[in-house]
């Protein structure tokens, strides 16, 4: 997301941080990029996110391996429509979509350390059980866990914007990846993103609608879904006069 410099929000990668850029003299082969969207950033973890890791984490952490996930087990033997969000940064908006839709189940991604204290907490606070949480890169979790056609659907809000140009390989939505995440839909499936930036949403919009599999289900940006909140970090920046832009695909 971006959120303006006053409003703290320790998770979001600053393009400012040449840690990001790609080291010329170490690139990859063209054939063997691998899709880095975030960086890790340090991080506290409060007293309350270290108990619920200690407390809840045994029963809502999935660990990440490389090898097929079973869904179904994974949700406590509870068969249900998966939805794989992307990046829940502090899971504001995880918790609650998970509680206005309880008949969904939601596999969770998420890097920052806090971020996953943090949706743990709100797991316990608000007795959720639809969450699952994978707290590693969900690129290798969507190559490695999860089978093709497997997902109802798949959130990506406010994905790091990668502002600076030469860092905009790292944004999440681009061709191959949503490829890729569209193969994982169940036909009927969807990809919801959001956005602030608005080149970003742009890039999005041109992205999703020349991937053959998706649909849009509206004509260009889509009304925001009842079931995404306005977080706290979204209405101070529309109170600032930012744009929001939700895009809503559809696998045919
Ligand atoms: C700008 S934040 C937005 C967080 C949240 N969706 C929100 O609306 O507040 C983007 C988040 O995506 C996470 N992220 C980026 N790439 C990721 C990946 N490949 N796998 C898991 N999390 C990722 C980052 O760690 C960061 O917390």
């Amino acid at each position: 997301m971006t959120f303006p410099d006053t409003v703290p929000h320790d998770s979001t990668p600053s393009d400012d941080d040449d840690a990001a850029d790609d080291n010329s003299n170490n690139k990859p082969h063209p054939l063997h990029r691998r899709l880095k969207s975030f960086v890790k950033r340090a991080g506290r973890t409060t007293d309350g996110q270290a108990r619920a890791f200690a407390e809840l984490g045994p029963l809502f952490l999935i660990p990440y391996k490389p090898e097929p996930l079973d869904l179904t087990a994974a949700f406590g033997g509870r068969a249900a429509p998966t939805v794989l969000e992307i990046g829940f940064g502090m899971g504001e908006a995880t918790a609650h979509i998970a509680t206005v839709l309880p008949e969904t189940n939601f596999l969770c991604c998420e890097v920052h350390e806090p971020g996953v204290g943090a949706l743990l907490k709100r797991i316990g606070e608000q007795s959720i059980s639809n969450i699952r949480i994978c707290a590693h890169d969900a690129v290798d979790v969507l190559d490695h866990m999860l089978q093709p056609g497997s997902l109802a659907g798949v959130h990506v809000f406010f994905p790091d914007p990668w502002h600076k140009k030469r860092h905009n390989k790292r944004r999440l939505i681009q061709p191959e990846f949503v490829k890729k995440l569209a193969e994982h839909l169940q036909p009927g499936g969807y990809i919801h993103c959001a956005t602030d930036w608005q080149p970003y949403a742009e890039q999005m919009l041109e992205v999703l609608s020349a991937e053959p599999l998706l649909r849009n289900t509206a004509e260009g940006y889509a009304p925001k879904p009842e079931y995404r909140p306005l977080t706290k970090f979204e209405n101070r920046g529309i109170k600032l006069g930012h744009g929001v832009w939700d895009l809503v695909f559809r696998r045919a």
